[in-house]
């Protein structure tokens, strides 16, 4: 929706995270991929109870991208097995712990079963209020973008009507800030399709750890590389402070 005012000295409300290097990880260890990525199971689970914790109120979690459907079959059952593990072990804590569950992307694009479960998983979240955990899953900035506009043509709105603020709201994340800050692990040094729209004046910050090694303790560093940038969506650096 809006982009949140200020941000040095300040947690973000919004942090979106490029979860990158399960596969590296595996294989530094001699172990499958698919190993990679249940230990990257485990780290979503620690980074959203530490979020939780911080009083973090958005996260979103990139976790199956449009293009991850050319990995191997086998790769895709198992991360898809991942995600039912994640909402049966996951979706009790979550509705204790106030966490509303979203998914970006297409939802009808995934396997019936991982429909089922994520619908049901929102249903029962839905009135939580205390913070809201985003799965980008098959999802793609650039189709968003388009399901969007095609969202604002079948609605028929006038071309003056057409406003930044009337495409975000039909943006997946129609409602939420956008993110204040962007973390990519794995030391890659991309967007990859992700949040497009809404990462325009994002902080970035990418970490050479790979994704099943990021906790607290890195997430920790990261806020702090946030608190200490000076954000000015497109003031002078006096302006921005407010002189
Ligand atoms: C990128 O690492 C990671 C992914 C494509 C999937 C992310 C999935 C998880 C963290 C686990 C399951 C998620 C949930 C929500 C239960 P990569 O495989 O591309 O790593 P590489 O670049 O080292 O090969």
């Amino acid at each position: 929706m809006t982009q949140a005012q200020g941000g040095a000295g300040r947690l973000p409300a919004h942090i979106a995270i490029i979860m990158d290097g399960n596969g590296r990880w595996a294989q530094a260890r001699g172990l499958p991929r698919t190993a990679g990525h249940r230990a990257g199971a485990d780290a979503v689970r620690a980074v959203v109870r530490e979020c939780r914790r911080l009083g973090i109120p958005h996260l979103t979690l990139y976790a199956f991208s449009s293009e991850n459907w050319n990995r191997p079959k086998t790769e895709i059952s198992a991360l898809f097995g991942l995600l039912l593990e994640f909402l049966g072990a996951e979706v009790p804590h979550m509705e204790e712990q106030g966490i509303r569950l979203r998914v970006l992307g297409d939802l009808d694009g995934l396997p019936l079963a991982q429909r089922g479960a994520l619908r049901h998983a929102m249903a029962r979240t839905a009135a939580c209020a205390d913070m809201t955990l985003n799965l980008a899953l098959n999802y793609g900035g650039r189709a968003e973008i388009v399901r969007a506009a095609r969202a604002l043509a079948a609605e028929g709105l006038s071309p003056e009507s057409i406003t930044e603020e009337a495409l975000a709201a039909r943006l997946d994340t129609a409602g939420q800030p956008d993110p204040d800050l962007l973390i990519r692990t794995s030391g890659e040094l991309r967007l990859s399709n992700f949040l497009l729209y809404q990462c325009a004046y994002s902080e970035l910050h990418f970490t050479p750890v790979l994704w099943p090694d990021f906790g607290p303790a890195e997430l920790a560093a990261a806020l702090e590389d946030y608190a200490g940038r000076s954000r000015r969506f497109g003031k002078t650096r006096e302006q921005a402070d407010g002189c």
